[in-house]
């Protein structure tokens, strides 16, 4: 009785499949690929022995060697997928580049003069838009009284919504009457008494700052951060105006490909309230880590300004309405420039810092 010519193909093909698990480098597997599944290969001979079966033995063993051809062909693409994503990582890892090498090779003593931190460059450039966009830029006091901090802008003392902002006091006359600013809305409450006592009103202005929380700083909070407010006061000025202000100032600051939603919010000193959010510059609105997933990072705040701050600096509702936001600077700097954790900031590396001279 003569033996099938497929007698010991499935041992052979735990051979092959062995064989291919057994290249560690693309290369070598390569250069063996006719061997294992091309003309050269054991099968190719073994489909070469089956003309001599008669047909119906011929159609049966065809059918065995077709399959065990798949088996090796399947096994041999993934084995070459595997190896040419390590070849690509390990090309990845030659090329990286040591910034500590690169920071200190270009460091020449004594010419290197410093620069502007990123905060404070990018607190110019938030200024250069609004500018663009009418807007004045003024500054106000960085410790303020509870008055201008709070009760003005309708939270009174004890208010449950003294809560979202966790306050240093500074120990100055009664107890907790002085603070170091925690936003920079009253910077607001500055501008708007100082129009209505020079009868300057209306009022389009920015105003810039450094604020303090009592927060654990992390990757996206600092105790000392800094926030940009913007207030309008004119006659007519609606909810549209507010939205088509931080539309635009989002495309111009962060580009067209970053656009902004509102989402509602409460604060005392706006009615309607909104969160302002911009596209995640990280993954373009994907969904990544740093938005947890919603494609949307949050900057600020914003709303009509409510009755009762207009009331309290003696403007009159009936004739003035206007809006107000507010946001982080530090915030957009991170977006901006994509920068994973905001602690970076004031930690002072000058590998860090020198990438945006
Ligand atoms: N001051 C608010 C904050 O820091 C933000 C805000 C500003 C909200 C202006 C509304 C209007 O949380």
């Amino acid at each position: 009785m003569s033996t099938s010519p497929l007698e010991n193909l499935s041992q052979e093909v735990t051979r092959l499949l062995a064989t291919i698990e057994s290249f560690d480098s693309l290369a070598a597997l390569v250069d063996a690929e006719a061997s294992i599944i091309g003309k050269r290969s054991a099968l190719s001979s073994l489909q070469k022995s089956l003309g001599s079966l008669d047909p119906d033995a011929r159609r049966d063993a065809g059918a065995r060697l077709q399959e065990a051809r798949r088996l090796v062909d399947d096994a041999f693409a993934k084995r070459r997928e595997v190896l040419s994503a390590n070849a690509r990582s390990a090309q990845l890892e030659q090329d990286r580049i040591d910034l500590g090498d690169v920071v200190v090779a270009s460091i020449r003593w004594p010419a290197s003069t410093g620069h502007a931190s990123l905060v404070a460059s990018t607190q110019r450039e938030l200024e250069d838009v609004f500018v663009s966009m009418g807007f004045t830029v003024s500054d106000g006091p960085e410790v303020e009284s509870d008055w201008y901090n709070f009760e003005a802008l309708n939270i009174p003392p004890a208010h449950p919504a003294r809560g979202m902002w966790d306050t240093f006091y500074v120990e100055l006359g009664e107890p907790e009457t002085v603070v170091l600013r925690t936003h920079t809305s009253p910077t607001q409450i500055h501008l708007m008494e100082n129009a209505v006592s020079s009868s300057t009103l209306p009022i389009h202005s920015v105003m810039p700052g450094r604020c303090f929380r009592r927060d654990t700083p992390d990757a996206r909070h600092l105790a000392t951060f800094h926030q940009i407010e913007g207030l309008v006061v004119d006659r007519g000025i609606t909810f549209a105006d507010l939205a088509g202000v931080i539309e635009t100032f989002t495309r111009a600051y962060f580009g067209p490909d970053i656009s902004s939603r509102l989402r509602p919010a409460y604060f005392p000193f706006t009615e309607p309230s909104a969160e302002f959010e911009i596209t995640c510059t990280i993954c373009r609105g994907e969904g990544c880590r740093t938005c947890s997933q919603t494609g949307w990072i949050e900057l600020g705040g914003c709303g009509v300004l409510d009755p009762a701050v207009l009331s309290a600096v003696g403007i009159d509702g009936e004739v003035w309405s206007g809006f107000a936001f507010g946001f982080g600077i530090d915030r957009c700097a991170q977006m901006r420039h994509q920068i994973a954790d905001m602690r970076a900031l004031t930690e002072n590396d000058v590998r860090f810092l020198e990438q945006f001279s």
